[in-house]
């Protein structure tokens, strides 16, 4: 697909990768509209898709502003790493509102051509401290790939490994000092390359995984 003209809709733009996106996606001379929560940071529109009456508002104004989208990337999201006793209920329907039903209630509503979802390779690891983060990533996982099933060639997930962005508790000094240790971290601008390319190519597989290593339980795995 050439991306010059097409109307993509990007969630996260504010973001680590978002904001590497919305550089490389203007280039490609896209009408782009971005999409954040803060609003020190620029964006189209500024809403907090955790909340279920904003990300409502949100849908209707976009409905109205814009008659179609070609696209939609949806990149925001959070990451809540604690043990089952600290985690409040409040982390859970903030996670799941966002990781899960945000990008849900856009892809039904605003009906795009095609959406492609940020997902993690966390939904293949059972880790501790991971239950409220990798089960997000689980069910956004199984709700696209059922999606892309249901309505093939409009939903691609991609599977994204530990990526050197502020996501998350650490902070970006602290994953550069534990990138100084051996971590391996995937470069924001080499998956932002990444996802443009599987834009653009219109046999495009309903998954990728963009990881170093590899996850056998999981099956076949595609790069760009
Ligand atoms: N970085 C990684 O290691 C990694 C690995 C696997 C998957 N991923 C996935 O990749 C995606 C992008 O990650 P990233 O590394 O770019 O993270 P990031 O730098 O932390 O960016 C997160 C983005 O989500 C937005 N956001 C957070 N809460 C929101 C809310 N309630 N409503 C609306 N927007 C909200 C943020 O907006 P504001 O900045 O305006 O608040 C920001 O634009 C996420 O879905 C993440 O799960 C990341």
């Amino acid at each position: 697909m050439n991306l010059a003209n097409k109307t993509i809709l990007l969630t996260g733009a504010t973001g680590g990768i978002g904001s590497l996106l919305t550089s490389k996606l203007t280039a490609a001379k896209a009408n782009l509209i971005t999409l954040g929560r803060d609003p020190n940071k620029p964006a189209s529109y500024h809403t907090d898709l955790a909340n279920p009456t904003s990300r409502q508002e949100l849908i209707k104004q976009i409905l109205s502003d814009y008659p179609s989208l070609d696209i939609i990337i949806h990149a925001a999201g959070i990451g809540i790493y604690k043990s089952l006793v600290d985690l409040t209920s409040e982390d859970w329907y903030q996670s799941y509102e966002l990781n899960v039903f945000a990008p849900l209630f856009l892809a039904q509503q605003l009906h795009p051509q095609l959406n492609l979802v940020l997902g993690s390779c966390s939904a293949f690891q059972h880790t501790p401290e991971r239950s409220l983060y990798n089960s997000t990533k689980a069910a956004l996982r199984a709700l696209t790939l059922c999606l892309a099933q249901e309505q093939p060639g409009h939903f691609v997930h991609l599977a994204l490994d530990s990526t050197l962005t502020a996501f998350g508790p650490l902070t970006l000094a602290q994953k550069q000092a534990k990138q100084k240790d051996g971590k391996i971290y995937l470069d924001p601008s080499w998956v932002s390359d990444q996802i443009i390319s599987i834009l653009q190519n219109d046999s495009r597989d309903t998954e990728y995984v963009l990881s170093p290593d590899c996850y056998p339980e999981c099956g076949t795995w595609h790069k760009p």
